[in-house]
């Protein structure tokens, strides 16, 4: 009997393994896939539309996307929504998308793991649609331009998208800033229109294909990276939000070579420095107040603020334009009224709800620090940020301070204008807190008051 069984168990883990092997990447193969590359800005953008089909005979409940390893390095986001409905009734809904690892992944290939809202049956189709943002991507060449010349940079990529299935179908968009491109490495079919290059279409490509391009165009927009900010936001129960920004701000560009001549500048600003930048636009909160910027020489007095019910725009301008690998440090400075952050969650617990990121227009931050800082008393904070953040906890002393405000510090590399969305800090307070600064400020005035009439009580004994 025992040897009749365990045939029977070998073939069921047989078939158990079977099913776990079928059930990853290779039955998926992608129908028709096309990408759209954005080189306008310093920041890449890629939309990815990908048309998978399932030809296995189990369902796939997932999808990989593969990157090489040089440009996950660079990778700031990547997003993905399925569409539902034909044509004219076409939705999106946003879908997981995780970091993974694929066993023997060739040349260390990065992958991405997309999670279907429902499994993809035998036979399926389904529309997918990735964006995926680089930062760094860029390359200048010319490494050093003088004040007169334009930048230039290359951009490098592969003709046929990576991907871990077979391509049936696949073409590449890439938009140049001008229609100064200088040159472009040829795959064919490739065809230049305008600021647009088009790689393919190319039939049938098996996994993991790849073609090394090639493109040199010029690019003038303001390379601004921001390679470290530390926004420090301070709850005070007695009505305001105040927000401390420091910035060290750099020219990520072609480097400036030779002299700057601010006479060259000013007169001729269409051709002179035109990858420079000297006016910086932050997007601030409506209802904004006191506010203030500052470098290490003190305040500068040369910005513009805006303000309308849903926005307030700060315009700052640097004491000198920058250039290409220039540096500037500056502080910037606002109050926000509490009552437009701070609310009570159901449970009783008090949350800040602000908005992540940077507020500086098309910058890219290497590392950034938000630094929360919560009123005196307050316990057991927690932070819901939409996307993995490190965090830690410090304690800041400030005036009148007994013992200490909790600092919920959160760091993330490589943030994007996309990470400028919402987050929230919960914590507990015992409003009996509340009482402890007046509190303070009332006794020490009864000591003052006291030690005076003694003095004076003193004073008079020694005059007697
Ligand atoms: C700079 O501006 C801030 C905020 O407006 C102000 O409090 C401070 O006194 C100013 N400092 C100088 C040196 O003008
Ligand atoms: C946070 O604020 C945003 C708008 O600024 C709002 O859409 C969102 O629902 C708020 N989140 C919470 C948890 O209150």
């Amino acid at each position: 009997m025992e040897a009749l069984q365990r045939p029977s168990l070998v073939l069921f883990i047989f078939s158990l393994l079977s099913l776990l092997v079928s059930s990853s990447s290779s039955d998926i193969q992608i129908v028709n896939a096309e990408r759209r590359i954005d080189l306008t800005s310093h920041i890449v953008r890629a939309f990815l539309t990908l048309k998978v089909e399932n030809k296995g005979t189990s369902a796939a409940s997932e999808v990989f996307l593969a990157f090489p390893p040089t440009e996950a390095e660079h990778l700031a986001l990547v997003k993905a929504q399925a569409a539902v409905g034909k044509k004219k009734r076409r939705t999106y809904v946003p879908l997981d998308v995780k970091p993974t690892e694929l066993p023997d992944a060739p040349n260390g290939a990065k992958h991405f793991s997309i999670i279907l809202l429902n499994p993809l049956s035998s036979g399926e189709t389904a529309t997918l649609e990735v964006l995926y943002i680089l930062t760094h991507s860029l390359e200048p060449f010319p490494k050093e331009i003088s004040q007169s010349e334009s930048q230039l940079v290359y951009y490098r990529d592969s003709a046929l998208i990576l991907s871990p299935y077979h391509v049936k179908q696949q073409t590449s968009f890439i938009k140049a800033p001008s229609t100064k491109v200088e040159s472009f490495t040829n795959v064919e079919p490739t065809n230049r229109a305008g600021t647009e290059l088009k790689y393919g279409p190319y039939e049938d490509r098996p996994p993991y294909s790849y073609s090394p391009i090639i493109i040199h165009f010029e690019n003038n927009h303001p390379f601004a990276v921001v390679e470290e900010l530390i926004r420090e936001v301070e709850i005070s129960h007695w009505g305001s939000l105040q927000i401390t920004e420091s910035y060290k701000l750099f020219h990520a560009g072609a480097r400036h070579k030779g002299v700057f001549s601010r006479v060259e500048y000013q007169s001729r600003p269409s051709v002179s420095g035109v990858s420079s930048f000297k006016h910086l636009l932050a997007r601030l909160p409506p209802r904004v107040h006191s506010v203030y910027y500052r470098d290490e020489i003190g305040n500068v007095s040369s910005s513009h603020l805006r303000t309308d019910s849903r926005k307030s725009e700060l315009e700052i301008e640097p004491r000198y334009p920058l250039f290409g690998g220039w540096k500037s440090t500056f502080v910037i400075g606002y109050g926000l009224p509490l009552q437009d952050f701070l609310f009570e969650s159901p449970d009783g617990r008090r949350y800040l709800n602000f908005t992540f990121g940077c507020p500086l227009a098309e910058t890219v931050v290497d590392k950034l620090i938000i630094k929360v800082v919560l009123p005196e008393g307050s316990k057991d904070p927690s932070a819901v940020v939409p996307f993995p953040v490190e965090q830690h906890l410090e304690v800041k002393y400030s005036y009148l301070d007994v013992v200490g405000r909790t600092v919920l510090v959160l760091e993330k590399k490589n943030v994007i204008p996309d990470h400028n969305i919402p987050f929230q800090v919960y914590y507990t307070f015992n409003p009996i807190f509340m009482l402890a600064e007046p509190l303070m400020l009332t006794s020490a005035f009864f000591l003052f008051f006291t030690a005076c009439v003694a003095y004076l009580h003193m004073d008079l004994s020694i005059r007697k």
